[in-house]
């Protein structure tokens, strides 16, 4: 028994260890991809070296204090004292020292990173359980689950939490860190993405029986193609060519009641669920959970909460047929 836990004392921290040594991580808050992580990562640094030779100094100290000073039988009373005014000073002074060196740098990019930037990108985040709306005010249109972005173009990200709603909070590691997202409130966050590319992002306030599924991801975008993302997105959805399967979809899609808690532009105006209007350019869909295609579509709309425990969209009992024909039309919505 004794070896067997002299055994796990010593595996325990290797795996420790190994477990940060994933090479494809994603979500790595230490690797920075724009400014606003990056000056965050510029603090993590000298912050942690302090931390650590702290660290070490106290466990040498008491380690060694531990085994030189320990019981002994035949040792003779040690000399008694009554404390020690130039050590207790000492003590003092230097921990609050290393605060204070700490606090500098630490102010200082708390306020750099407060400050609202100018000419930016601005989009409304607000968190559902468990998808994310991403309404563009400035342009009129509303995504969810994908942040688009320009690089090279700050983000000023307004984060609204729905009254109705619990805690969340909106994290992309690579580019900045996270913010919590309030029932009734709202607070603001901002970011920059150096390059084009998909950087994923998670809820990070636990918040329901699927905030694990809560993903998000922030897509950027050169500027030009950012434009053409946007003129896409303001377009209303193309009504589906009479007489296919997709039209029928287009029917079922108010009969059974799907127009009632989602918008899609030019055929209804719901707003309990994502807007659909331009599903098809997106690569996930149910808080980014699932990759956008016609199989995981089905699956989705045969039973969501089956596949997505807590999901507030309902099984609405549809037919093979039905989910057929409605999975025809959603594919329409590009
Ligand atoms: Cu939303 Cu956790």
């Amino acid at each position: 028994m004794k070896k067997r836990w002299r055994v796990t004392a010593r595996v325990a921290p290797l795996l420790l260890l190994l477990a940060s040594c994933a090479k494809n991580a994603p979500q790595d808050t230490l690797k920075p991809k724009g400014p606003v992580a990056r000056q965050i990562d510029h603090l993590i640094n000298p912050v942690f070296i302090v931390a650590a030779v702290v660290f070490v100094l106290v466990q040498f100290l008491a380690v060694y204090s531990v085994i030189k000073f320990r019981h002994r039988d035949d040792a003779p009373e040690p000399v008694q004292v009554h404390g020690n005014t130039r050590l207790e000073i000492a003590w003092a002074a230097i921990p609050a020292l290393i605060l204070f060196t700490i606090a500098i740098p630490t102010i200082k990019t708390i306020f750099d990173l407060s400050r609202q930037p100018k000419n930016a990108v601005n989009v409304t985040v607000i968190g559902h359980q468990f998808w994310w709306e991403m309404r563009y005010d400035d342009y009129g249109i509303s995504t969810a689950n994908e942040l688009h972005i320009p690089t090279g173009k700050y983000v000023d990200i307004t984060l609204k939490g729905d009254p109705t709603d619990v805690i969340h909070s909106f994290w992309i590691p690579p580019l900045a860190g996270k913010q919590d997202i309030i029932p009734g409130r709202t607070s603001h966050m901002h970011f920059e993405a150096d390059e084009p590319g998909i950087y994923l992002g998670q809820c990070t306030e636990y918040c329901g029986l699927s905030h694990a599924n809560m993903r998000a991801r922030a897509v950027a975008h050169t500027p030009e193609e950012f434009d053409v993302w946007v003129k896409n997105q303001q377009q209303a959805a193309k009504a589906a060519a009479a007489g296919t399967p997709a039209a029928e979809g287009e029917a079922l899609f108010t009969a059974k009641g799907c127009a009632g808690c989602h918008t899609i532009q030019g055929v209804s105006q719901g707003m309990v669920g994502p807007n659909l209007t331009h599903l098809m350019s997106r690569s996930v869909f149910a808080g980014a959970m699932f990759d956008l295609n016609a199989g995981n579509l089905s699956r989705w709309l045969h039973d969501p909460p089956g596949v997505k425990p807590g999901s507030k969209m309902p099984n609405l009992g549809l037919s093979q047929d039905e989910i057929a024909k409605l999975v025809a039309y959603l594919q329409t919505l590009n």
